[in-house]
């Protein structure tokens, strides 16, 4: 569904809205293909240049009926790339055989997702350790020695709950306020 990375440009450092250029190529591609919200809410950010009150309190919309298990697509959500993923069993499987108590920042798949959505998976796509883009997001990318996302910059690996477990991020990849609503995900 989306494009595929891992050329150098992916070792840049998150520009001055947290967002290279390179994401929003491949959002528009995403759009094109039909996950739904991402074409209007774009444009609409990018055209009227909302002030920094107003763009504090957007959200934004997805419909992620078409987001089949396995798939995840890369949106923006408040000037800031977000992933959301839809998990297959294995990689819940995964998540949930790992001792979260041993974890650098001790959370489980539960904790990160939603009760009776555990399948979805919304992170923000930001290194927690400096703020690069972390790959993982589009098809072919490198996801790391645990599955789920990559850090190139300094070689932070996030495991299929998007959880810190080797490199120097602190943290997890952070969970932005979501809710879900039949296909419709509404993040913020
Ligand atoms: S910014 Fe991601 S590992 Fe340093």
């Amino acid at each position: 569904m989306a494009t595929t990375t891992g050329t150098p440009e992916a070792n840049e450092v998150a520009g001055e809205d947290g967002v290279r250029r390179r994401d929003f190529i491949e959002i528009a591609a995403v759009s094109a293909a039909g996950v739904g919200g991402l074409v209007m809410v774009y444009p609409l950010v990018s055209q009227m240049a909302p002030s920094a009150d107003v763009l504090a309190e957007s959200t934004t919309e997805l419909d992620i009926g078409a987001l089949e298990t396995g798939q995840a697509v890369k949106a923006v959500f408040r000037k800031q790339p977000v992933f959301v993923r839809r998990l297959t069993p294995a990689e819940m499987q995964a998540a949930d055989a790992v001792d979260a108590e041993s974890l650098r920042d001790p959370q489980t798949l539960a904790d990160r997702t939603q009760e009776g959505h555990e399948d979805v998976l919304v992170v923000m796509g930001v290194c927690t350790h400096l703020g690069c883009v972390p790959l993982g997001a589009a098809e072919g990318e490198n996801k790391g020695e645990y599955g789920g996302y990559f850090c190139p910059c300094h070689g932070s690996h996030y495991d299929t709950a998007a959880r810190i477990r080797k490199g120097p991020a602190p943290t997890n990849l952070e969970v932005p306020e979501y809710t879900i609503t039949d296909t419709t995900l509404v993040i913020g």
